[in-house]
């Protein structure tokens, strides 16, 4: 037996050392973690303002759902401004047919004007005018940072035409400003705050899209074009704010609507929250439907008062579709649906891509047609989508990859018909489909349209459910995923700082 013993004491004493040491690695390793973990988020300041009190995070997904919906101001409280509601084209849809229904969607959630209240609390950098309204031509008197949008005179128009498909951005800029404005009713989705720390999102009112179309072009001396400038500066201001710091850019709200927009800067600024049409010219690292929201065109059609919208036997066009031709990407399959419907004598298919006079056209003939054609051309999505639902026209949609704005709230089947592009170039398809949806099936996608075509609409004021408050309500849900993702990633940091204060 002893020298049973004997003989286990070296190996023990061995495995006793090399116990100790394994444990010291351990903690090493799992202190070493903590740190990285922490670093390689935010930086550690950024913690303790958010651990002292967890309630002052500046983000708070859970406090709408805990609120009864108050009562919001109609539009007939404020004479002043509907007097002049401003659509650049369309007729208000102040008639409540469509406005009163669609249930708990897209309503708004607070009293006007109480950031207690909102749905999402939004800090906006006074970016200078050059970013946003200067480049429709406004000039602030001496130290106005913001045009008055309690003075309609005030407003700086936009321009009309094409340029308006994605005007997004100049409704959204000018709805956050008139939440401070106490003569404008509006819905309280989003509100303006002046203080960062106080707010869900950061705003950065830079008018891409227009900075686009108007400036991509290199004029006269210049060595790059105004819009190339605009965007440097802008990441240079971004890359320099305590706010993008906090987060890395994740609770920055960037307008990029028009495909074309942000060239430049967008790999730059991949890590914020981007408002797009769709993602057809992004990399996925860049944006993707986990952080990004889809936003609609802006459509350039008047949009048909529901008394006067024609019903199926009053639409004698059974297919409409206007656009421009493309022979690349997922474009050609323009072309080959173009052969296989353009001798029908109940399809309207042309090709040229709609001219300002022509809108009218195309607005006439969509409103006289059953089914109207989104075809995916050189992105998935265009307003042609947003054009039928204005003219109460069915969508029919083929466009594989297209992403449509707020699907998680609205049944895209109620009110259009999807098509695979493999099916719809197979001879007699297309039209065997929609020759086959009867009156009644019709008539009840035509009415869901009827009612749907409130969220697609942006107006300013803005109005419960329309284009701007869906798109705030959209972003707040987006915001609740970042903050699952910072307290997530917080868990450990309280225990961390007791260890090193006490
Ligand atoms: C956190 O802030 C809220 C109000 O913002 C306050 O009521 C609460 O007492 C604070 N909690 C702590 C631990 O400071
Ligand atoms: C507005 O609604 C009323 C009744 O709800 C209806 O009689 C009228 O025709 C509608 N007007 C428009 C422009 O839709
Ligand atoms: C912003 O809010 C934070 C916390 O609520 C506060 O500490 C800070 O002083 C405020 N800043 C300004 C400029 O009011
Ligand atoms: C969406 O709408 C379609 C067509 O009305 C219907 O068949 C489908 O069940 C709906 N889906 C959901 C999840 O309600």
């Amino acid at each position: 037996m002893s020298t049973m013993l004997e003989k286990s004491v070296l190996p023990s004493r061995f495995l006793f050392c090399l116990i100790i040491v394994s444990m010291f690695f351990l903690i090493l390793s799992s202190w070493f973690l903590l740190q990285f973990s922490n670093n390689s988020f935010v930086t550690s300041s950024v913690f303790k303002v958010i651990l002292v009190n967890s309630t002052s995070v500046y983000i708070n997904p859970y406090r709408k759902s805990e609120q009864s919906k108050p009562p919001f101001f109609s539009s007939a409280a404020s004479p002043n401004y509907n007097k002049e509601p401003m659509r650049s084209q369309q007729v208000a849809s102040q008639n409540s047919s469509s406005s009163k229904r669609s249930g708990s969607l897209g309503q708004d959630k607070g009293k006007t004007g109480d950031p207690n209240q909102a749905l999402l609390r939004v800090y906006m950098y006074d970016l200078p005018a050059e970013f946003h309204f200067g480049l429709l031509g406004w000039k602030g008197s001496a130290n106005q940072m913001w045009p008055d949008v309690g003075n309609p005179n005030q407003i700086p128009r936009y321009p009309g035409g094409l340029n308006l498909q994605h005007s997004m951005e100049y409704w959204l800029t000018l709805d956050l400003l008139s939440s401070e404005t106490p003569n404008v009713v509006r819905p309280c989705s989003a509100i303006r705050v002046q203080n960062s720390s106080q707010a869900d999102i950061i705003f950065v009112p830079f008018f891409s899209s227009l900075s686009y179309n108007k400036y991509s072009k290199i004029h006269g001396k210049e060595k790059v074009s105004v819009n190339r400038k605009l965007q440097d500066r802008l990441v240079a201001f971004l890359k320099d704010q305590d706010e993008w710091k906090r987060l890395g850019g994740k609770n920055h709200l960037i307008m990029a609507h028009h495909p074309n927009s942000m060239l430049i800067a967008r790999r730059k600024l991949a890590t914020a929250m981007f408002l797009l049409a769709d993602f057809g010219r992004y990399p996925v690292e860049i944006a993707n439907l986990e952080k990004d929201v889809i936003t609609p065109y802006k459509h350039v059609v008047r949009t048909i008062a529901a008394s006067d919208s024609a019903p199926f036997e009053r639409r004698p066009i059974l297919v409409y579709f206007q656009g421009a031709i493309y022979r690349k990407d997922g474009g050609a399959i323009r072309q080959e649906l173009y052969y296989l419907l353009k001798d029908e004598k109940d399809v309207h298919f042309t090709f040229g891509s709609i001219q300002a006079k022509g809108i009218h056209l195309a607005a006439q003939g969509m409103a006289s047609s059953k089914f109207c054609l989104n075809i995916a051309g050189d992105t998935p999505s265009s307003n042609r989508l947003f054009d039928a639902i204005a003219s109460h026209c069915v969508p029919v949609i083929i466009s594989d990859d297209i992403e449509l704005p707020f699907e998680d709230v609205l049944n895209y089947s109620e009110f259009c018909i999807f098509v695979r592009a493999s099916d719809a170039v197979k001879r007699g398809f297309l039209l065997k489909l929609l020759r086959g949806i009867k009156q009644d099936k019709w008539t009840k996608m035509w009415e869901r349209l009827k009612q749907v075509v409130k969220h697609f609409e942006y107006q300013y004021p803005s109005q419960p459910g329309d284009a701007v408050n869906m798109i705030w309500e959209a972003v707040s849900h987006k915001v609740s995923l970042i903050q699952f993702e910072v307290h997530r990633k917080n868990r450990y940091h309280r225990h961390q700082l007791v260890g090193k204060t006490g």
